[in-house]
């Protein structure tokens, strides 16, 4: 039996904070054995904001790096550039021409940097076709995200719904992965909002996965609660802060709900933090570790992007390839 395909991809486009890594990359590494991982660094989805070309060269190496730090093992998974792929431009392009521009103005992605941005660029308006391709060239079954990415998963599944429709069955049609807890980690000091990858620079928002002690310290201490006492997981919005810090807790320590409450039973918040704190660093520490060492042997990266932009254009262009046969290309 074919292995399950599993497709991700994280835009090399600001510090990735404990969100990124409680929600996507620590379900990337869950049987990475066992499925056939292709994570990829989305540059051409970055530059549909402005990017300074300098810095986003720069990300696109430590992203790579944050992604092995994290446990990626390039002997079982693929990791890539997308740029390095050209069929996913390619296939973009004949996607397009099978997307309603309606399905595109509805995405909520979308609407909301349309309303940040001064001006949109078509990329913007594009980008979850291109995500769309990045997924279907792949025959992927299964795209480990989080909850903010759903609605772009399902639209990868409408379009290769239709373009299956319109020329035959040419797509697998993919599933989101979201998981049950952490899927939507909250602004330390400001627990209304999700941890958000642009704003992990403003102090207290986020713990950045590469945060030293101090700062990881400062921010857990600092985090926004409420006026009550008890520690118990709830989804009472005013309640979401705590709640928050639970769910840390809970996925950095693996322990269930139930035993989480009863350990921090008639204890106060104080506790709770100064607890966190410690497993926060502690989960942390490898990872940023690891992340230096890698990032002062660039060549090696390097190394590893080039034989993961090869192994993914070996699954890539065959399929592009009949993407190309389907639609009418002339092919000599
Ligand atoms: P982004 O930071 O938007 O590039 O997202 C990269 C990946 O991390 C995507 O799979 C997102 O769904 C996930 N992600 C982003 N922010 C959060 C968050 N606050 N909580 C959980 N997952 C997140
Ligand atoms: N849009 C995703 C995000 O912002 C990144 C992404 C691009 C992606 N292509 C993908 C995620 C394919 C999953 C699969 O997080």
């Amino acid at each position: 039996m074919r292995k399950k395909r599993v497709f991700s991809g994280i835009q090399p486009s600001g510090t990735l904070h404990i969100g990124n890594y409680l929600g996507a990359i620590r379900q990337w590494l869950v049987e990475q054995k066992y499925k056939e991982g292709y994570f990829c660094i989305v540059d051409m989805h970055a530059i549909t904001v402005p990017q300074d070309p300098e810095i986003l060269r720069r990300r696109v190496r430590e992203l790579a790096a944050v992604y092995l730090a994290s446990g990626l093992d390039p002997r079982y998974s693929t990791i890539f550039v997308q740029s390095h792929v050209p069929a996913h431009a390619e296939a973009c392009w004949i996607l397009n021409c099978v997307t309603p521009v309606g399905w595109l103005e509805r995405m909520t992605q979308y609407k909301s940097k349309a309303q940040q941005g001064a001006s949109v660029s078509a990329g913007l308006l594009d980008y979850p076709v291109l995500q769309a391709a990045d997924i279907l060239l792949y025959d992927t079954d299964e795209v480990p995200v989080g909850e903010d990415q759903k609605q772009h998963v399902e639209l990868s599944r409408d379009i290769a719904q239709r373009f299956n429709r319109l020329y035959g069955e040419t797509f697998v049609l993919p599933e989101a992965v979201i998981p049950t807890s952490g899927s939507r980690i909250r602004a330390f000091n400001e627990p209304s909002r999700k941890m958000s990858k642009s704003e992990a620079q403003i102090r207290g928002h986020a713990v950045n996965l590469i945060d030293e002690p101090d700062e990881i310290r400062l921010t857990i201490q600092q985090a926004v609660t409420d006026s009550g006492r008890e520690i118990l997981f709830s989804d009472d919005p005013h309640r979401a802060g705590i709640n928050n810090l639970l769910e840390v807790y809970e996925l950095f320590t693996g322990l269930d709900r139930q035993a989480i409450e009863v350990h921090f039973a008639g204890k106060g918040y104080g506790v709770l933090k100064k607890e966190l704190i410690e497993v926060v660093v502690e989960a942390l520490r490898p990872i940023r570790e690891r992340y230096y060492k890698l990032l002062a042997n660039p060549a090696e990266i390097d190394q590893i992007l080039r034989a993961g932009a090869e192994k993914a254009r070996a699954v890539a262009e065959p399929k592009l390839f009949q993407m190309k046969k389907r639609v009418g290309f002339l092919i000599t």
